[in-house]
């Protein structure tokens, strides 16, 4: 039997034990693989970014956020609650620094409420806390959420999303009311909270 070499690091290793350039070599695969895996999700995040150009989560529908209160839908004799012919409500409200237009909107309780916003300058956010109402409001797009309410009350709405020095100040109101007593109101009384 031929002697062991004198210097430990010639010596065979015992069974069991993987050489280090074995190691290391395959530590090194591994990392080519981890570093190929972080350019491909880098690469599929840049081409959907540009090639789907980045968009709202909700809908895309764009409208031009410089002609707003010019025409269309959201001019401003627009705005507010609406009764569409099959009874459902439809808010358009336009976020801007730094408040909602209207201020204050009235819809009926038990009924399907139909939000359409959209901004006149830079992304607000609109939540209406205890429902299923949150989105981003985002110049270029119309945000559209739909909800109902079963009790009546006033809702607060803050911005939620930081849109300047005013975000805090930034909020709105949305009144519920019994379905009769909305029905009972003037018409001015009905697009918004003002008094007749
Ligand atoms: Cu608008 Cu914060």
């Amino acid at each position: 039997m031929a002697e062991p070499p004198a210097n430990p690091l010639q010596r065979p290793l015992a069974d069991g034990i993987v050489p280090e350039e074995v190691v290391t070599r395959t530590e090194s695969r591994w990392a080519m693989i981890m570093a190929a895996m972080l350019v491909v999700m880098m690469a599929v995040i840049v081409v959907t970014g540009v090639a789907g150009a980045l968009h709202p989560s909700s809908n895309v529908e764009v409208i031009d956020p410089l002609t707003l209160h010019l025409g269309g839908e959201f001019a401003q004799s627009n705005l507010g609650t609406a009764i569409e012919p099959d009874g459902s409500a439809t808010v358009r409200l336009i976020g801007e620094q730094y408040d909602f237009v209207p201020h204050c909107v009235r819809v009926p309780a038990n009924t399907p409420v139909k939000f359409r916003l959209t901004s006149a300058d830079v992304v607000h956010g609109f939540l209406l806390p205890d429902t299923n109402v949150n989105t981003m409001v985002v110049p270029g797009f119309v945000a559209e959420v739909r909800t109902s309410f079963a009790e009546s009350g006033e809702y607060a709405m803050p911005c939620h999303e930081f849109c300047g020095l005013g975000h805090h100040a930034m909020w709105t109101r949305v009144s519920v009311v019994p379905k009769d007593q909305f029905v009972a109101r003037g018409p001015l009384e009905r697009t918004r909270c003002a008094k007749q």
